[in-house]
């Protein structure tokens, strides 16, 4: 799949090279990691309206962006919700259930799997530790594999997440807290640290909540907000500067021009 351009290395490098020294920075390339195996099943139905509201917080999956491509992962790849918001490719192998050809699923991760401690983890608790577990959305399942089928197994690899636009933030808590759901992150679509900047304070490191979520216990009423996001995959921090208005407001997403790549 990949020969064309692993036969030129050179060219893609200086390519890359041109690119990054054009936008005036380094980018952190992030390219796909090898294949691993799995197993995948599915959750709600043909509407995928049960993946809203997951575990990641990104609440209605459609209107953030996220559409119907998405799947929870077990609590192992879950990752204490680190994982949200990565991409990963999956594809079914070795089952009579899979798809022609085993085209591939470009999903995100939006929510947990959690374990069913009361079933054996090769029989119904598919998403118990030690293993990694897809439960995909239903129409992105019916890419790979007759739903039918209801568990296959699949190889599955991180891939750079593509996005439209900026970073999204969308704010909850009250005067005193301030919560943080981080969206359409492109790259490595994940999150390892955010800061908070208001124009009176200096940069406040923001913990993580849960999920997507970072908070900062600070009353930063009234001031412009600027954000720094660490990726989790590529370590490449971005800044946002000045993305809510110093009349920003709970309840409300602010999108920003800058995003990871
Ligand atoms: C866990 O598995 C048991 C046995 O199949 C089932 O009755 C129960 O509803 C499951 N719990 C959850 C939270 O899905």
């Amino acid at each position: 799949m990949a020969s064309s351009s692993s036969s030129r290395p050179w060219r893609s490098l200086c390519f890359v090279t041109l690119l990054a020294m054009a936008m005036g920075q380094t980018l952190a390339v992030f390219q796909p990691a090898p294949w691993s195996m799995a197993h995948a099943t599915f959750y709600g139905d043909e509407s995928a309206s049960a993946t809203m509201g997951g575990a990641c917080g990104y609440g209605n999956l459609f209107n953030n962006g996220y559409g119907t491509d998405t799947t929870a992962l077990s609590s192992t790849l879950f990752n204490n919700g680190y994982a949200c918001g990565g991409c990963y490719q999956i594809r079914c192998t070795g089952s009579t259930a899979c798809f022609r050809g085993w085209p591939i699923a470009t999903v995100t991760a939006t929510n947990l799997c959690p374990p069913n401690w009361s079933e054996d983890s090769n029989n119904g608790g598919w998403c118990n530790p030690p293993r990694a577990h897809f439960d995909m959305s239903k129409p992105a399942f019916m890419k790979i594999a007759a739903w039918k089928a209801g568990i296959v197994p699949v190889l599955y690899r991180r891939v750079p997440c593509v996005r439209k636009g900026g970073l999204r933030f969308s704010f909850q808590g009250n005067g005193y807290w301030l919560l943080v759901y981080l969206m359409n992150v492109g790259g490595g679509g994940d999150v390892a640290g955010m800061w908070v900047k208001g124009t009176k304070t200096g940069w406040i490191s923001m913990s993580h909540n849960w999920g997507a979520s970072y908070q900062a216990f600070a009353s930063l009423g009234g001031q412009a907000l600027s954000f720094k996001v660490m990726s989790y995959t590529t370590k490449e921090t971005v800044v946002a500067w000045n993305v809510a208005p110093s009349n920003w407001n709970m309840g409300l997403t602010y999108q920003a021009s800058v995003n990871f790549r």
